[in-house]
């Protein structure tokens, strides 16, 4: 089946709802079983609703299961608890989402979990870190800041033969452009409020992997500390998924146009993008990714203040932390430790991450470039 008939209709069930061409929000926490089983009992461990996005996301990852949860956060914290126990270790990488890593640091290890963070990310690097109490790698490749890569078919195949379950963060790409679990990675995760939810008006987290681990997560992390994703957010989902096809395609079109325009601008020293040459994993990014998204960084040499200040000037973009959404976002990042590790710029570099919408894109570069010349 193609990605874009998932899109659009997998998992619509007509006759099932009345013919409805879209399908109802099962805004309702209990199922009576009184007279016959329907099921369903509970929405904190099942909803058909909820069910509808689960079947479109697992068949665009390639994966057998998929579970929705209440945010990314959740999914990301949920295939952690899945994989790590008391005193166990894990591999990270150290350009990871930064929650992500706080949770790593601030949380797990009230349980004596201790983590290596690696930052080429080589198959070697990973290798050398494993430890005999190691339970899992964690990627995030293109990470969201510098887009730094990872090999996934070599880590798999490493992880597997010690016995280490292997997670990445897939959100950057889409399942529309990267599936790692054909790659060999066991568990895929989405935050579904960025592109997958599209429109800036859901949160959402998304674990794919084989229905036995999958089916584990949904009782033990999802069910016991009741992180689903609600009803109404799942059908918002269905809703944003069936247009992810054609919005991607528009992000990709306008970030490649302005990745390339950022690079010929003379106050721009340097873009970090996966989808231009110049990106350092560029290589790599093409035997994984078969597209790219619409985030990407680049660098001005000017202090983080007058930054800040020229970005508040620009008339269409907005500043936040999200990204992934129809509208464009520009945002000022200070570089700290571990990003300056990873990227070997130096410790401050004004970092501006943008989210490149949906607009006109020569609108967009005319914006920006009239803010760059100003400073
Ligand atoms: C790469 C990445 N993963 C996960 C998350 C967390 O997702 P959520 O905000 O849906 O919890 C974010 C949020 O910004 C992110 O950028």
């Amino acid at each position: 089946m193609d990605k874009h008939h998932i899109c659009l209709h997998h998992g619509d069930d007509y006759d099932r709802f009345h013919g409805a061409i879209v399908p109802p929000i099962f805004q309702t926490t209990l199922f009576t079983n009184k007279t016959k089983d329907h099921g369903y009992i509970y929405t904190r461990s099942s909803n058909p609703t909820i069910e509808i996005a689960e079947q479109k996301i697992a068949a665009l990852e390639e994966g057998e299961a998929a579970i929705c949860l209440s945010s990314g956060m959740a999914a990301i914290s949920a295939a952690i608890f899945h994989a790590l126990s008391k005193d166990d270790h894990v591999i990270c990488v150290s350009s990871v989402y930064p929650r992500t890593r706080a949770l790593l640091n601030a949380y797990m290890n009230r349980f004596g979990i201790s983590v290596t963070y690696i930052s080429k990310g080589t198959v070697e690097q990973f290798e050398a870190a494993i430890q005999f109490n190691t339970k899992l790698i964690y990627l995030e490749s293109p990470s969201s800041l510098i887009f730094s890569m990872q090999d996934l078919t070599e880590i798999a195949k490493l992880a597997q033969q010690r016995g280490i379950i292997t997670a990445i963060d897939n959100t950057w790409s889409t399942p529309l452009f990267q599936n790692p679990l054909k790659h060999g990675i066991d568990l895929v995760i989405h935050s579904a409020t960025k592109y997958l939810g599209g429109h800036s008006d859901i949160l959402g987290g998304i674990i794919v992997g084989k229905k036995s681990r999958i089916d584990h997560i949904r009782v033990r992390e999802r069910e016991m500390l009741g992180a689903i994703m609600d009803p109404h957010q799942a059908w918002l989902l269905i809703r944003s998924l069936r247009t992810l096809p054609v919005r991607m395609k528009q992000h990709q079109e306008n970030a490649l146009i302005m990745a390339n325009f950022l690079e010929g601008h003379p106050k721009v020293t340097r873009v970090l993008y996966p989808g231009l040459n110049s990106h350092p994993d560029y290589e790599l990014g093409k035997k994984q990714l078969s597209g790219y998204s619409g985030v990407m960084s680049f660098i001005v040499d000017r202090t983080y203040d007058q930054i800040h200040t020229m970005l508040r000037g620009l008339q269409l973009y907005e500043m936040g932390p999200s990204w992934g959404g129809f509208e464009s976002l520009i945002s000022g990042i200070p570089i700290q430790e571990l990003f300056s590790e990873a990227t070997g710029l130096p410790l401050g570099t004004g970092l501006i991450r943008m989210s490149v919408g949906l607009e006109d894109i020569q609108t967009l570069m005319d914006d920006l470039d009239g803010g760059l010349r100003r400073i």
